[in-house]
């Protein structure tokens, strides 16, 4: 095998085929071509700005380029393992397209630097796009909480009926969620908004150099301050993976619902054709498969977030090949949590609840028992805990009856409670109990009003 061009001066043989196979990223980091573009363009404008190439070096330089682009745009590059990387591979061909000046261009940079700047550049570009796309389910979410501010359902605590709530309520709990994952992708492109490129190898250069002409070229906020650190850390990639992570936990947990809600054992929600599909033997089947893969599928972005911690540590500064094996990661958690959004985006419109079988759900389970509670406490002054004592009597009298809170006759209540007069039964309801909880962030169906107003106002 032929000794690599870029670095086999003092080598006398080639890698044997496995050394080489374990080296290459050329099959997973090409992704990175646009950005291994655009930072060399940047860094030959600031090499010709300090004079260390002319400018018709750094126009041709330009056109190489350009017409690289155009090659790998249009499927027409051929890649090579043996070049290892994107970085190889693009200088490489640029080298055999215009001569002398394509070998000029790494000076005073190092692919350590330039593979963190273009690292950063994609998961910068990856948040961008994911932002939008959790702003279009957050919408999502909010139009649909809007137009069922006022039908009930069962709010759950460990799973058990526990008190109602309104359907809109339980969707803009999502939102809230969703909004700080957004949060958490903001935060981190704010940190990882500066520029390695500069920091060579590891040690900076003697090269005059300008790293704030890079740095402002490439959208950077600054360059990073420290060139071991610029080359050596990984840390925007974690928390990238730690947000992506965390916002996939958050649409699981909403698939995991959604897979419930649609099993025929609940019937709170249908799903249509375009989000479901049938099973090859039994025809009366509607799996919520798009839902069952999002959950599912949370697992590889918290995966790679676990990989590449691991890989991080222990590992000695600055730069170790061992980093290489961020991108695939990175890579599958964006692409993965991309298309999960768009999916739960599509389930959240797609889905048409039962405001029936919600209805009768909310009232099973005495989930008013807790408005009984209060009612004592407000009307009769009992202590909570007596009146809480007093309620469970009541729901057991009830199930012995197989009948609900509001069914129990006055008189048997009283053989509990004798204070207990017929005002009381103005609370059992289902839909007193959600009007009552005014309280800020409550469930009442002016509140979810309100909320899903402003979010949609927010998110327009
Ligand atoms: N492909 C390498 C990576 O992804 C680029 C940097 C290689 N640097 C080196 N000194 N071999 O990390």
């Amino acid at each position: 095998m032929a000794t690599n061009s870029s670095w086999g001066g003092r080598y006398a043989e080639g890698p044997s085929a496995i050394m080489q196979a374990i080296n290459a990223s050329i099959g997973f980091d090409r992704k990175l071509w646009r950005q291994d573009i655009e930072g060399s363009l940047a860094h030959a404008a600031m090499l010709a700005h300090v004079g260390i190439l002319t400018r018709e070096e750094e126009a041709a330089i330009r056109q190489g380029l350009s017409d690289i682009a155009a090659e790998i745009a249009e499927g027409r590059f051929a890649w090579s393992e043996a070049l290892e990387d994107i970085h190889m591979n693009i200088e490489a061909r640029l080298t055999e397209r215009i001569g002398e000046a394509g070998k000029r261009l790494h000076t005073a940079r190092s692919r350590n630097d330039q593979v963190a700047t273009d690292l950063r550049l994609w998961v910068r570009e990856a948040i961008d796009g994911l932002d939008g796309q959790l702003r279009d389910l957050m919408r999502a979410l909010a139009d649909r909480a809007a137009e069922h501010a006022e039908t009930v359902m069962p709010g759950f605590t460990h799973l058990q009926p526990a008190q109602p709530v309104t359907l809109g309520h339980h969707l803009l709990a999502y939102v809230e969620m969703l909004s700080r994952d957004r949060g958490r992708f903001a935060d981190c492109r704010r940190r990882l908004n500066e520029c390695p490129l500069g920091a060579a190898a590891l040690a900076g250069t003697g090269f005059p150099i300008d790293r704030d002409f890079t740095a402002r070229a490439l959208g950077f906020e600054r360059p990073m301050r420290n060139s071991l650190d610029a080359v050596g850390s990984r840390d925007f990639a974690l928390e990238f993976l730690s947000a992506a992570a965390i916002c996939a936990t958050h649409l699981s947990r909403f698939a995991e619902e959604v897979v419930i809600w649609t099993s025929p054992s609940f019937g709170f929600l249908r799903l249509s054709d375009a989000f479901t599909t049938g099973s090859s033997i039994m025809p009366q089947k509607r799996n919520p498969d798009a839902a069952e893969l999002v959950r599912a599928k949370t697992g590889r972005v918290a995966g790679a977030l676990i990989g590449l911690l691991t890989v991080m540590k222990g590992l000695p500064l600055a730069y170790g090949k061992d980093m290489q094996e961020d991108k695939e990661g990175v890579f599958d958690a964006a692409e993965t949590l991309a298309l999960c959004l768009a999916a739960t985006a599509g389930m959240v419109r797609d889905m048409r609840p039962d405001a029936a079988r919600l209805a009768a759900a909310a009232g099973a389970g005495f989930s008013t028992a807790t408005d009984l509670a209060d009612w004592l406490v407000r009307e009769l002054r009992l202590p909570f805990r007596d009146a809480h004592h007093v309620t469970g009597r009541l729901v057991a009298m009830a199930e012995a009856r197989g009948c609900d809170l509001a069914d129990l006759p006055l008189e048997a209540m009283r053989s509990v409670e004798p204070r207990i007069n017929a005002e009381v039964y103005g609370v059992l309801t289902v839909q007193a109990s959600v009007a009552s909880r005014r309280s800020f962030g409550g469930t009442a169906p002016a509140n979810v009003r309100r909320m899903a107003e402003d979010w949609r106002e927010r998110l327009a």
